[in-house]
């Protein structure tokens, strides 16, 4: 099978080239490469041919020839969508949208889209939500999930199948690391401050999934039979990994046992909410979790001591989306719409 993938160079999509290849998966990666700076650790492995491309100037030519596309590239956090809500709804919902009619019309079998669970946005306390609640996006970056769902889903026919993957917040090391998503971040700072100091009072819950249990979930949709998966929203992760923010930075604070733990006032970010992961387990039976937050904070702490993670790698640019990109353009190296500036530097 012959699949390309975009967001190769990103966090989730890093791991991805390779779990495919090693999996008989002729996989070719594609990324305009924002932030390629980062690399946090080597990595062993196969590696794919990454074309550079933006998504938004993908046509049907650069598509042919594959069985199938797995979505991943978009501005990948809800402070990133809130910076410039227009410019996400361009690339995240129009981009993915115009993305999939091209796989099309080139004639690709399967799209594979990379939703999430902020979709849920904000969910009632005592309740666990799946896929027949209702949404609720509570950012630009989750409204756009919610459209690109909407919209392909009339697309499925005999020739071409969507699924869509609405994934738990991801952890675990990928060497392009990301240290804005929760675990990661609270793992960073328990390293180098010997601190977690909780701005908020740790209660919203959110779910998790490590980065390679998403990998899985995608090669599971790319090889499932069609009529399982077509047109279906899967919630990616484990039911026994709804944390409250607070078990997420008790869990770290195990894990870094000389660090101190400290929790902030009830915060103004009222996104929260626990979900169900049983439906997954039923279309794809073989997808199956096979780490938890304790064991990605001990893989963090691991990679952390091989690299003798500093303070200054910990705050990297590259490490943090949104910080990448802003130093990007304030240097001018990006446009307004992020579009890279000039080829001749
Ligand atoms: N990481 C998570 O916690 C999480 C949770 C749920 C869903 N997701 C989704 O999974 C996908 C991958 O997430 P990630 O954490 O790897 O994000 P990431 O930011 O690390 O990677 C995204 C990649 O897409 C590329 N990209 C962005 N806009 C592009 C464009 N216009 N053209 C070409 N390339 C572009 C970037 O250069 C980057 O390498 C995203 O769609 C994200 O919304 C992630």
């Amino acid at each position: 099978m012959r699949v390309l993938f975009t967001g190769a160079d990103g966090y989730i999509g890093a791991l991805l080239g390779p779990y495919l290849l090693e999996r008989g998966i002729d996989a070719v990666g594609l990324d305009t490469g924002y932030y390629r700076e980062g690399w946090l650790y080597p990595m062993s492995g196969p590696r794919p041919q990454i074309v550079t491309k933006d998504i938004r100037d993908i046509t049907a030519e650069d598509l042919q020839g594959f069985d199938a596309v797995a979505h991943l590239a978009e501005l990948s956090n809800d402070p990133l969508g809130q910076q410039n809500p227009e410019l996400t709804f361009q690339i995240n919902h129009q981009g993915s949208v115009r993305l999939a009619n091209e796989a099309r019309k080139a004639g690709v079998k399967r799209f594979v889209y990379m939703s999430s669970c902020s979709v849920y946005g904000v969910g009632k306390d005592d309740g666990v939500l799946d896929e027949t609640s209702e949404v609720n996006p509570q950012t630009a970056y989750a409204e756009c999930k919610v459209r690109v769902e909407n919209d392909l889903t009339p697309m499925n026919d005999a020739n071409f199948t969507t699924c869509f993957m609405r994934n738990a917040t991801a952890y675990g090391a990928s060497p392009r690391q990301r240290f804005d998503i929760v675990l990661n971040d609270l793992c960073g700072l328990a390293w180098t401050t010997k601190e977690i100091k909780l701005l908020s009072d740790g209660k919203p819950w959110r779910p998790l999934v490590h980065a390679l249990d998403m990998c899985q979930a995608i090669y599971c949709a790319l090889n499932a039979d069609q009529d399982k998966i077509a047109g279906q929203r899967m919630n990616v992760g484990s039911t026994d990994q709804n944390y409250r923010v607070i078990d997420i930075a008790k869990i770290v604070a195990d894990e870094f046992p000389d660090c101190t733990l400290s929790v902030g006032e009830p915060s103004a970010d009222n996104r929260s909410y626990r979900v169900n992961f049983d439906k997954i387990q039923k279309l794809m039976p073989d997808f199956k979790c096979e780490w938890t937050a304790e064991k990605g904070a001990a893989q963090l702490h691991k990679v952390f001591k091989a690299i003798n993670m500093t303070p200054e790698i910990f705050q990297a640019n590259p490490y943090t989306r949104l910080k990448m990109l802003m130093k990007y353009k304030a240097d001018g190296l990006l446009t307004d719409d992020l579009y890279w500036s000039s080829s001749d530097l």
